[in-house]
């Protein structure tokens, strides 16, 4: 099967396409898979540039869609022919959070889904949404649940809220798809005025050019009434949060999501005690937050929106499109 590996210390020269065994039957509990899509995160990107150290070889890629070729014993929830889509955290199945780091994230601590075929347990995959393409799964895994979580999960998103999210990548993307699916009022920003006009298209209330704009905070409160927002979908870190407290209604919820900006920074934490607001890290999420989302999903016809297909053969010319910040939405690889 054909498989691309990463070379360490990473580099977008450095994904080498390879012809690997295929894997053996499935065992007790496992199924095998006939990937045929994933798509690009920025947690990919700083896999494969080698912002992120991995293992010599490493097979890239957290998100991974396909079909069933086989199933071990003892599996009932698949059957050969289903559409699946993996999971982030293949061993995260319910409950609370369980896992803070990307050990056992396919693609980071472990081989990833930029391959033909895996076995791997039938656990760590889910079912695709009826009348989804490969590729629309696949952004599922990780920028969907993430917004999903961030939102609906840990935000208890309601009808009549106001939602910021922050540019134009794939979890702000479907954070925006979300929350108009669930009634809520939509406040958008980009560094692109054509980008802008999209996402008034898909829905966005208001839009902010946040390079023209770098009080972007103070003008989320202004057009709502001077009280700020219910949620702010956080994906800048240090560089944007000092923004997004200014955004947040007293009371609000901040999902601290990216990295976008960095890694650490100074943060005005009184003003933050002062709004009287949540401040929540979170990664992606569980096998059971993946199977209510696409509930939801399949219940409102929500399509992803995919920027751009590429073929795997070609994943570097991918990251260069992602790294060259013109994409709208998710990027995807179909195989
Ligand atoms: N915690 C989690 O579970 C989780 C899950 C997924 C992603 N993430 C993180 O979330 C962030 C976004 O990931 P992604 O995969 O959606 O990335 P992506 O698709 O590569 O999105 C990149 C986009 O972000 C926007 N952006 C860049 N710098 C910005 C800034 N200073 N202010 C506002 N927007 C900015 C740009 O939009 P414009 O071109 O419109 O300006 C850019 O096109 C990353 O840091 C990623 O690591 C975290």
């Amino acid at each position: 099967m054909q498989a691309i590996q990463l070379r360490e210390p990473g580099g977008l020269d450095k994904l080498d396409v390879v012809e690997l065994t295929a894997p053996s039957e499935p065992g007790s509990g496992e199924i095998k898979v006939r990937l045929h899509a994933s798509s690009l995160n920025f947690h990919d990107y700083a896999v494969v540039v080698g912002m992120i150290p991995t293992v010599d070889g490493r097979i890239p890629m957290s998100d991974g869609a396909g079909v069933v070729e086989a199933v071990g014993e003892g599996v009932s929830e698949f059957a050969v022919g289903d559409a699946v889509v993996s999971t982030f955290f293949p061993n995260w199945l319910e409950g609370p959070a369980r896992v803070g780091d990307f050990t056992t994230t396919p693609g980071d601590g472990v081989d990833g889904y930029a391959r033909e075929q895996v076995v791997a347990p039938a656990t760590s995959f889910t079912h695709q949404p009826k009348g989804y393409s490969h590729a629309e799964s696949a952004t599922l895994t990780t920028a969907g649940l993430t917004a999903w979580r961030a939102l609906v999960v840990d935000g208890g998103l309601k009808a009549g809220d106001t939602v910021l999210v922050l540019g134009t990548g794939g979890v702000s993307i479907f954070a925006l798809q979300f929350a108009k699916m669930m009634g809520a009022r939509v406040i958008a920003t980009s560094s692109s005025n054509d980008k802008l006009t999209r996402l008034r298209e898909l829905g966005a209330e208001h839009t902010i050019n946040y390079k023209e704009t770098p009080d972007w905070g103070k003008a989320v409160k202004a057009l709502t009434n001077g009280e700020g927002v219910d949620h702010v979908v956080e994906v800048g870190g240090p560089g944007t949060l000092p923004q997004s407290i200014d955004a947040i209604k007293i009371g609000g919820h901040i999902s601290l999501i990216g990295v976008l900006t960095g890694r650490e920074g100074e943060i005005p934490t009184a003003k933050l005690m002062a709004k009287q607001a949540k401040l929540q890290g979170l990664i992606v999420g569980s096998r059971r937050h993946q199977i209510e989302m696409i509930r939801a999903i399949e219940a409102t016809n929500l399509k992803p929106v995919i920027d751009r297909e590429f073929s795997l053969n070609d994943i570097a010319d991918a990251f260069r499109h992602q790294e060259s910040g013109k994409h709208f939405g998710k990027i995807c690889l179909t195989f």
